[in-house]
Order: C-alpha cells, then structure tokens, then sequence
C-alpha cells in the first residue's frame, strides 16, 4: 500500500497534535520520495550522487543543452577540440583551471573537477578526489606496494593495475572518483628509513622502471583500439630525488638534495623515464625539494628539458601539494608570488596541486612576468589529457567503461587478486627445514606479537577502506586451534605487561608464530624512523616467547622498511622468519599459507590453484642498526672511502648486511644451466668512431652509447631452470652483471628479472634480452653513457658467465 494511503487511513484518528507530526512526517516522505525519484532517474542509470548538487556533473550533457560546443564532439581531432575550447575562456576562468581544484565554467556546461584522486594499491580517499560511501562502501586493498614489488612478477603488477582502474572507472560512474590518479611512487627507496620507503618498489632502478611502467600500463589500460584513448590517467611521482621526509629537523619540503649527475641518471631518474617512455603514463609529479638549489617545480632543465623535451611525455605536469606554495613561502625561492608564478610556469609546470596558481597568476600575467600562451599550453596539456579520459563526451554511461559500477568493486575475483598478490610477495628469509608446518602436527598453535590480530595495520599508507579485512589471526585460525597472546599493547612495546601470557601460550602450543613489526605510527609520510631495530621491547618478546616455546617457534616481520633482527637470524630457536610487508587486506590468509605451505580450501574463494610458497624476494637491502650514524641527508650512491661513507643499496654499498636485495627461499630448490650466452662483443671501428674517439681523447677504455650504432647490439641470454626439489613453485631467476670497474661503476647490477613456476621435477628455458647500450652501459662523471670496455661478468644464481666488450678494427 502506498505511504499516502496509509496516512490517510491512520489520519482520521489523530488528535490535533498528531496530526500536526503526521504533516510534518508526510512532507518528509515526500521530500525523500522527490529526491529518491531525483537520484534514482539521473540518465546514467546509476544513481549519480553528484546530481544532487546544481549543475551538471560531467561536460557536454546533452540534457542540459550544453553539448552543441565544437570541444564537446568526438568527430573532432583532439587538438582542435582543446584549441576550441581554451579559446572561449577567460584569463580569469584559465587561472582557475591551473590548480586541482579546478573551477566550474558554467557558461560552457563544464563542473567543477578535483584532479587529485590517489590508487597506490587500491583506490584511496587519500585525495579528495574520490571518497567511499553510499552504493561503494570500500574497495579492494592491496598490498602495500614494497610488497607486491618482492613478487618480481610484471603481470601481477599489470593485472593489480587493471582491477584499481576498473573499480576507479566504477566508482567514477557513480560520482564517488575522478579520473585522474597520482599513483605510483617511483622513487627510489635509498635509505632503509625513509617512511615512504613502504610505497615503493624498492631501491633498484631497473626493479623500479619495470614496476613503474607495468603499473602504469595496467592502470590507463590503453591497449583497447585506440591507444590515445585512457581509461584512468596514472601519474609517476615524485620527481625527483625525493626520498627523505624528516630526518634530525631536515624536513622533505625545504631539503636541497645535493645530487650528482651520475647518481641522477643511473639511479633516481631511470624510473621517470620508463614511466614515461614504457608506461606512456599521462602525468609526472615534480616533488617538494630541491635539487642542487633549485625546486624541482622550478627547474626548466629537468621539466621542459628531460620530461618533455628528451623524453616527450603526452600528458601533464603537476606540483606536489603545495610545493608552489612551499617555494615561495619556506624555500624563498621567489621574490614576490608573481615571480614564483612565472618560474614554474616557465619551467614547464601544467598543474598546481594546491591554491598558489589560482591566487596569483592572473597578477602576474597581467604585471608582464608571464605570457598567457604559456597558460595556454598548459592548458593544452592538461584539457587534452581529460579529453582521453572521454571527459569532453558527455554521459559517462553511453562512453567505454560506462557499464561499470558498484558490481565491479570488491568483486570475488578482486579481492582473490589482493590474496594472490600478498602470497606472490611474502618472503621466507630463514628455514631450519620446520617450515612449511604440517597442519596434521599441530593441533594447538601460539599465536604471539603486537601485529597478531592486525586490520588497519595491513594496508599501509594512501591507502582506501577496504572490501574487508583477514587479519593473521584468522588466516592462522583456519589451519589449527589458537593460544592468542598479543604480547604488548601496540607496536611501541613500551612495556613488559602482556609478556607473561605470551610466555604461558609459547610453552603450551605445539608451535608459535610471533607477528612483530611497525605500523604507520612508526613510518609513514612525514615520519621517517630513527632506529632499525624492532620497537621498543619487540626484540626482548621474541627472545623470551623463542625461548620459552615448548614447539618451533616462526618469526613473521610486518612492516615496509627492513629492520636489523640479526639477533633472530642468529637464534637456533626461531625455526623460520618470513618478511610480509604490509599485506593487504588479504593478508593474513597469505601469511597462514605461506607458513603451512598449502592453499586452505576452508577459505571461501574459488579459482586458486593449490598453494606452494610463491617465491617472494626481497627488493631491498636489509641494513645493520650501525647503518643509521650515516646522515639520511647524504644523496651519494657511490661510497666515499676517504670519509669512511659506507654507499648505498646492493649496487654501492660496502659495509655489512643483514639481508641482501633479491634474498628470499623457496619450499623447492632450482638449479641453473647456461644453455646459450655471447662471449664477445665486437664494436666495429668504423670512421664516425673513430673521429669521435679522437675527438673525446678516447682511452680504449669506455665508448660513449652516442657513438654506437646500438640497434644492432641485442643479445639473448638462455638459462634452463630445474627444479630439483620436492614440491612445485615459483622462482624469480635474475640476470646480474659487474661492469668493469671504470667511473666507480656498480659492483653488481641488475640487468633483468623473470618469474616462472615450475613443477617439481620439470624444466623452464628463461630468455634474457640483453641490449648492450641500454643495459651494459655505465654513467660517468658528466651523467653520459658509456660502454666499458672489458669484460663484463654476468651472475645467474651462482652460475658466471664473462662476456668480452672490444673494439675491432
Ligand atoms: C581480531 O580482530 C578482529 C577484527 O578487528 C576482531 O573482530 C576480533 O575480535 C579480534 N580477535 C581477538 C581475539 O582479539
Ligand atoms: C630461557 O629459559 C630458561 C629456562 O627454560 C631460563 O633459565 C633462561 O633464563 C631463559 N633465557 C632467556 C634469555 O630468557
Ligand atoms: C684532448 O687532449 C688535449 C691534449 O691533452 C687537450 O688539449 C684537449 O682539451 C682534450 N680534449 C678533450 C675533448 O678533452
Ligand atoms: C604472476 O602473476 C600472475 C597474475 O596474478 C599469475 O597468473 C602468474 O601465475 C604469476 N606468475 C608466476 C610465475 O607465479
């Protein structure tokens, strides 16, 4: 029956009191009724909340009479759409379209849009471009991305790429997120304290590059049949050198990183350049800091110069949150907001991520400090970029992707993906042979340590709210009954309390999993750490539950940046330790199967294969406590021996480990056989050489990669990998090699990687491209690549291979 009807009926037996309630809860139903009918026949059929707002909620809409514009049809090329429709701005209505809060033209029927949306590892409301609610609750969270890199699998990290933008498009459709996301981080992780170290790949730039444009093509998606066309923009950050938040006052925003030109281009550039030449990502982020002395928003060189001029990027560049401001406000950069203005607009700049371009560009327009073609430009950059998007054509629903909504987020095979990434990642650093444990020995299982029972603390940092969460303890649960003792109240450990329950627990189980680590009150942005060790009383934990424990006792680490557990490697009582990172909201299933070897089909999710330990390796050095008397602020990667500066990452670094980069065991073993592998590259001594040569003083040492015809210069590496062991698995087989030792080159750097599963007993042949300009090539002094000559010594687990670069006649 409807409401009204009811109404009436119950009506004639109210007193006058009710009836007054009663009116007013008539007008209340039929102003929901009026707003539900509003809500629910918007023309995308999905229930646009941002229809709720006056104006029109994309451009070009048909219904509000807006779409008759030349920038609004899809017959038109793309540039003459852009060039259409910055030509009916305004200067006023240009200014307001350079920050990320980009103003409404209601004139032209364009609303306003938020450019910052973010997608780490999952869509985030960490920008204010997208938020959760109504029909989409959460999304599907991955792993924290130090993680997810540790797979070393590129098509998981294409595939995770593909499921965000698709639950990104999903919630686009429904008002609830942009289009745009400023995802990923590829900067290096050069310092083991970096809080940020968490979201990224690791320290390898080749690692890294590969990462980056994975991620980046899994994201835009492009391979539909128009390439131009994007179904999210991604945006590499954060450019560059930008890899210190807080360390002993030196804050990330006024830090002047003092960098060579050899570092830069072989370590802290080459992530850029992939994103941007492999990924053709749509957007790069300048960072905070400086460069030697100049803000990198306001360095020409390195956004006119490199981005766009060397490395040709389509698409725009934008400014971290409030750098612009930050420059003129704390660096100083600037004498007056005008002049500001004109510096990074000069520089190359397309989009202030903050307020800064809007107050004060029209001022220094109009004061002559710079020309509106330069506005126009970026404009050009930035509209052509919404124009890929599908932005300018109207309804959503009618455009590809316009079928997706809340269905398509935290679906089955989603969240299946989140779980597959976690397992894909986790490393098993230490094995006396205990693990895997065998479900049928232990019946009772202690499980012990501050992270235990972990929700939040699985997800990291920019991060969403996700589908739902398995913490460890539930994963664990699943496999044998449990003695739960947390051990201390948090992270910190500050105090000794919980100790003794966690000590009864360990002495009663058949075995113990100890779950320690950090959290994001530790590391995060803004909060790089002080100390490696674990926090606070963690250590003086797991000693005393190790040695108290009546069965074999698993040590599992979850945090982003590694940590000094010498003691633990050193302790016969830990039978295992495992790195998890921060898992994701699968995590804790992960962790459960990864310490019982097997898939658990008591998990309510279809389509896994049965599970065997996948292989994670670590992708990046695990320092000593020592490590911190180095000052973070130090940005050389070459070590110093006249100052004792010990270098930094696997390629540099020469004082003591903990764990090396690529560390990780396997519940299988593999062995290697080199089936085929060049001895000798001969580059042809041809007169251009020559000259060139004679020209540079050539030393018969190195050869600069300009002067070689490198096209022809392509080598294949061909390793056959066995496994020899008991179970089936998968394994990350690297090619190394040493360069010989001119221009303080690398004594060890990776040349590739490739992930392949292989069943016990069986044999998988690995391809190696080796193209020796690219990939043999050193950085000198002066940031050129040169050929060494020499020998060049090429490591394959424990297999060598020398490979010969000469000059012939
Ligand atoms: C573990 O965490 C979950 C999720 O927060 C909670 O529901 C559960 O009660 C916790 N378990 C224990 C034993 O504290
Ligand atoms: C280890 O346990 C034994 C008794 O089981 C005790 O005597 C010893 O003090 C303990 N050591 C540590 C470091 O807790
Ligand atoms: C080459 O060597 C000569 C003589 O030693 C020197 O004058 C010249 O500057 C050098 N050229 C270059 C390009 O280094
Ligand atoms: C890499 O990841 C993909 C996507 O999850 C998965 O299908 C594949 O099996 C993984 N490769 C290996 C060798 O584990």
């Amino acid at each position: 029956m409807p409401n009204f009807l009811i109404i009436i009926v119950l009506y004639t037996f109210f007193t006058v009191m009710e009836k007054s309630v009663a009116v007013l809860v008539l007008i209340v139903l039929m102003l929901n009724g009026a707003l539900f009918l509003f809500f629910f026949n918007s023309s995308d059929g999905t229930g646009n909340v941002s229809f709720a707002h006056s104006g029109p909620a994309f451009p070009c809409d048909v219904r509000a009479g807006l779409s008759s514009f030349p920038f609004c049809s899809p017959s038109l090329t793309v540039g003459d759409r852009v060039k259409d429709l910055i030509g009916r701005l305004t200067l006023q209505e240009k200014v307001q379209q350079l920050v990320n809060a980009a103003s409404a033209v209601p004139r032209l029927g364009i609303p306003a849009y938020n450019w910052r949306s973010e997608a780490l590892h999952g869509v985030s409301n960490a920008g204010p471009g997208t938020r959760f609610g109504g029909r989409v609750p959460g999304a599907t969270s991955f792993p924290q991305v130090i993680l997810t890199a540790a797979s070393f699998n590129a098509s998981l990290w294409e595939a995770i790429g593909q499921v965000v933008s698709t639950e990104a498009r999903a919630m686009h459709n429904v008002g609830l997120a942009g289009l745009t996301f400023w995802s990923p981080n590829v900067n290096i992780f050069r310092d083991p304290r970096w809080g940020r170290g968490q979201e990224t790949p690791g320290e390898d730039p080749v690692l890294t590059a590969k990462y980056a444009s994975s991620y980046v093509r899994g994201l835009q998606d492009t391979d539909g049949s128009d390439s131009n066309r994007l179904k999210v923009a991604s945006c590499c950050k954060h450019y560059t050198a930008y890899d210190l938040d807080n360390w002993n006052g030196v804050q990330s925003d006024t830090f002047d990183a003092k960098v060579t030109l050899q570092d830069l281009e072989d370590t802290f550039n080459p992530p850029f350049k992939s994103c941007v030449l492999d990924g053709n990502v749509a957007s790069v982020m300048c960072s905070y800091n400086k460069v030697n002395g100049v803000p990198t928003c306001a360095d020409k060189d390195l956004l006119r110069g490199t981005i766009r001029g060397e490395w040709k990027l389509n698409g725009y560049i934008v400014s971290d949150c409030d750098s612009v401001d930050v420059l003129y406000n704390s660096q100083h950069y600037a004498s007056t907001p005008e002049d500001a203005v004109a510096d990074v607009i000069k520089a190359g700049l397309d989009l202030d991520c903050g307020s800064f371009l809007g107050k004060y560009t029209e001022s220094a327009v109009k004061a002559g400090k710079v020309d509106e073609s330069l506005l126009d430009q970026a404009l050009v950059n930035t509209f052509t970029t919404l124009m890929r998007l599908g932005w300018f054509d109207g309804d959503p629903a009618n455009q590809p992707y316009g079928n997706l909504g809340p269905k398509d987020v935290c679906t089955e095979k989603h969240q299946e993906l989140a779980l597959d990434a976690a397992r894909q990642g986790i490393v098993l650093l230490k094995n006396d042979g205990t693990l895997p444990l065998a479900a049928n020995k232990i019946s009772s299982l202690a499980v012990v340590g501050p992270n235990a029972n972990a929700t939040k603390v699985m997800i990291g940092d920019y991060e969403g709210i996700p589908c739902k969460y398995t913490t460890p303890l539930q994963g664990l649960s699943a496999y044998s009954s449990i003695l739960y003792a947390p051990g201390c109240a948090n992270v910190a450990c500050a105090g000794n309390g919980f100790l003794g329950a966690a000590v009864k627990a360990a002495t009663e189980a058949d075995a113990t999993v100890l779950i320690v680590g950090g959290d994001q009150t530790l590391e995060t942005e803004g909060r790089d750490r002080i100390s490696l060790l674990l926090p606070g009383q963690q250590q003086q934990l797991v000693s005393e539950v190790a040695n108290a424990s009546k069965g074999p006792v698993v040590l599992v680490i979850m945090s982003g940046g590694p940590c000094d557990i010498s003691f633990a490697k050193d302790e016969d009582k830990i039978a295992g330790i495992i790195w998890v990172g921060y898992p994701g909201q699968a995590g804790g299933i992960a962790i459960a199967d990864v310490i019982f070897g097997r898939y658990n089909p008591g998990w309510q999710l279809m389509h896994v294969p049965a599970f065997v330990l996948s292989g994670g390796r670590l992708p990046m050095t695990w320092y000593p406590q020592e490590f911190v008397k180095i000052p973070m602020i130090n940005m050389n990667m070459r070590p110093d021996p006249a100052t004792g500066y010990p270098g930094r990452t696997y390629r540099f670094y020469t004082g003591k480990t903990v764990y090396m980069f690529g560390d990780g065991l396997s519940y299988t073993s593999f062995k290697y056989t080199l089936v085929q592998a060049p001895k000798l590259v001969s580059l042809p001594m041809d007169d251009k050489l020559a000259f060139a040569q004679k020209k540079s003083n050539f030393s018969c040492e190195t050869v600069q990669i300009t002067q070689i015809n490198c096209q022809k210069l392509q080598m294949d590496v061909q390793v056959d990998v066995n496994n020899v062991g008991p179970r089936d698995g998968s394994h990350v087989i690297f090619l190394f090699s040493t360069p010989p030792p001119k221009h303080h080159s690398p004594k060890k750097q990776l040349l590739g990687f490739h992930k392949v599963h292989i069943t016990s007993g069986a044999r998988e042949r690995v391809h190696f491209n080796v193209d020796v300009c690219k990939d043999l090539s050193i950085v000198d002094k002066a940031g050129n690549r040169n050929l060494p000559v020499g020998s060049h010594l090429f490591r394959i687990g424990d297999l060598q291979h020398s490979l010969s670069v000469q000059i012939t006649n």
